[in-house]
């Protein structure tokens, strides 16, 4: 499963944008099932998603992140393997094209879960991965975005439709879970944030448990929305606790997530789940979230 983002999807005005989604949603999810088929891993598999999406400017994260305050580009990312809870995750780093790749290699490379801003770029250079030039990340939309939410003095959310100043606008993120046919799960999460967001800030997206998380005994769930609601209400993995803890399957899971983001936190966004036996699930409060699934036979299914 893999999801691009949840709101109002004000800004997809016409036939051609919703198109345009999709198919990037289809051929994203295609690639998946390829890895999967030909016997790669689950964690292969959403390393590659998510990073697929990542090249998508459409897409708020990697290349299509969103601007903070200072018209520079935060992006925040994590991956979790659910066959030991090993996870790999990465804040505020600027500069590198494919953040969830940097997660993945805190994950494998390093003694540690989290590394952020200019220590995680030092690590970066270690790993051998190069620095992507300034203008890589600049798209004319993001700049334009930026400069009316300055304009504006306000912090908006990605995909803000600047004509509707309704709460219910695109919480960009970009997410991809799997399940290989060994029944091992994995998850992966990014984000370039909140338009015009301070500088440093951190959403959900890498914290474990919040935007993301996987269990070989649960689930794997990715998640997107305003991250500060996702943190609060540690949504992936409470999501995981009412598997563990009270049997239940992908489905009423996910539906008893959302209830307890909407009764605790009043949350905005959505969540995408697969469960131990293969069992796809979503869920948000917004008006839409772009997601979609495909199972071993089978075509894509995608939808907002
Ligand atoms: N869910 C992405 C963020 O709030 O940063």
């Amino acid at each position: 499963m893999v999801h691009g983002g949840a709101g109002a999807m004000d800004n997809i005005k016409d036939n051609k944008t919703a198109v345009r989604y999709l198919e990037s949603i289809r051929r994203v999810l295609e690639h998946g099932r390829e890895i999967l088929t030909l016997g790669g891993s689950a964690l292969q598999a959403v390393e590659t998603c998510a990073s697929l999406l990542e090249d998508d400017p459409i897409f708020n994260a990697g290349c299509g992140s969103v601007l903070n305050e200072e018209g520079k580009v935060e992006m925040d990312a994590a991956i979790m393997d659910g066959r030991n809870l090993s996870a790999g995750a990465v804040a505020a780093v600027d500069n590198i094209s494919n953040p969830i790749q940097l997660a993945r290699f805190v994950m494998t490379e390093s003694e540690h879960v989290m590394l952020i801003s200019e220590g995680a770029i030092r690590f970066a250079e270690h790993c051998g991965m190069d620095r992507a030039p300034e203008n890589y990340f600049y798209t004319p939309d993001r700049i334009e975005q930026f400069n009316k939410a300055r304009l504006k003095h306000k912090v908006m959310l990605d995909h803000d439709d600047t004509e509707n100043d309704s709460e219910d606008q695109k919480y960009g993120t970009i997410g991809a879970i799997a399940r290989d046919s060994d029944g091992n799960l994995a998850a992966a999460t990014s984000t370039g944030g909140i338009v015009n967001k301070r500088m440093g800030r951190v959403g959900d997206s890498p914290i474990i448990g919040a935007g993301v998380y996987a269990d070989n005994e649960t689930c794997a769930v990715s998640a997107t929305g305003y991250g500060e609601d996702f943190m609060r209400s540690v949504i992936a993995k409470t999501i995981s606790d009412f598997i563990y803890m009270k049997g239940m399957n992908a489905e009423q899971a996910t539906q008893a997530g959302i209830q307890y983001l909407t009764d605790k936190v009043n949350g905005r966004g959505g969540v995408i789940v697969i469960d131990k036996l293969g069992n796809c699930a979503s869920g948000f409060t917004t008006k839409k979230m772009i997601h979609g699934w495909i199972e071993q036979g089978g075509h894509a299914v995608v939808r907002f």
